[in-house]
């Protein structure tokens, strides 16, 4: 499971991140939901031990993030927002080099799994390719490749979805919901209502750096009406105002 607990990040003197607590259990794939710029990235590089938090901390599985970083990131598995990879390398020796990482035992067995992995992933194709050559769409599934070799318990997407075409999004919520369902615990970033209502099981919508509505979909909805905050927030989510004023625009042209 993953645990925030009041996490908080001040970069100098503004604050990116505020009091933010939630919990995602194993077999749950939750979406942390909110604008550009609202700290969805700072709150998963601090849950990930990359960025210490100003204050509070964060347990990953039953590792606590700041006195026993090194237990807990090897329980996790990670997809930055922009994947730095290995231009020189193909997909199948960048996955290769990752399990040597991981240090998981050469043969046929990895073999099998690092073959698996890259069918599943639609990418098996382009395996001897140099990574310089993939697309962007491509890269995402390399990434995410590299960060499921070792079996993570804990998985956290930041925007993964983002340059990716519909059929490789649902290919990743396919994969995404079977590891849920055999216990993994997943956490993905998105800015994109559509996104988080379609992959995941509940929603946090985060706001400036705080947490201002936590729930199911259905939930979410029902607590929108009529709270003037929440619903401005949805309608910048899912391109309201502009929409609605280009819309309108557009009505009295035509
Ligand atoms: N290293 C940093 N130094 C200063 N400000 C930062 C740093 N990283 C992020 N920020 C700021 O913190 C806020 C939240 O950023 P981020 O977590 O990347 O948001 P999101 O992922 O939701 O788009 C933004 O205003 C961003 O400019
Ligand atoms: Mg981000």
């Amino acid at each position: 499971m993953i645990e925030a607990i009041k996490l908080t990040k001040v970069f100098s003197k503004f604050t990116a991140v505020k009091d933010l607590s939630f919990q995602v259990q194993p077999g749950e794939i939750y979406a942390l939901l909110g604008p550009n710029g609202s700290g969805k990235s700072t709150t998963m590089r601090m849950l990930l031990g990359l960025l210490r938090p100003t204050l509070g901390t964060a347990r990953i599985m039953e590792y606590n993030i700041t006195s026993n970083p090194e237990d807990a990131k090897r329980v996790m598995g990670y997809v930055p927002e922009e994947p730095v990879l290995p231009e020189r390398l193909t997909g199948y020796e960048f996955i290769n080099y990752t399990a040597d990482i991981w240090r998981i035992p050469r043969g046929e067995k990895r073999e099998k799994e690092i073959t698996e992995l890259l069918t599943l992933l639609d990418i098996e194709d382009a395996s001897n390719d140099l990574i310089e050559v993939y697309s962007k769409g491509m890269s995402r599934k390399i990434s995410l490749a590299a960060a499921l070799i070792h079996r993570p318990r804990v998985i956290i997407l930041d925007e993964v979805q983002a340059g990716i075409d519909p059929r490789g999004a649902a290919t990743i919520k396919e994969i995404m919901t079977g590891l849920a369902s055999q216990g993994a615990t997943i956490l993905m970033s998105t800015h994109v209502l559509e996104i988080a209502e379609q992959m995941c099981d509940r929603i946090g919508i985060i706001n400036e750096g705080q947490m201002i509505a936590e729930g199911t979909m259905d939930e979410l909805r029902a607590q929108a009406r009529g709270q003037s905050s929440l619903e401005e927030i949805f309608l910048t989510l899912t391109g309201g105002p502009d929409m609605q004023r280009i819309a309108d625009y557009l009505g009295e042209v035509t």
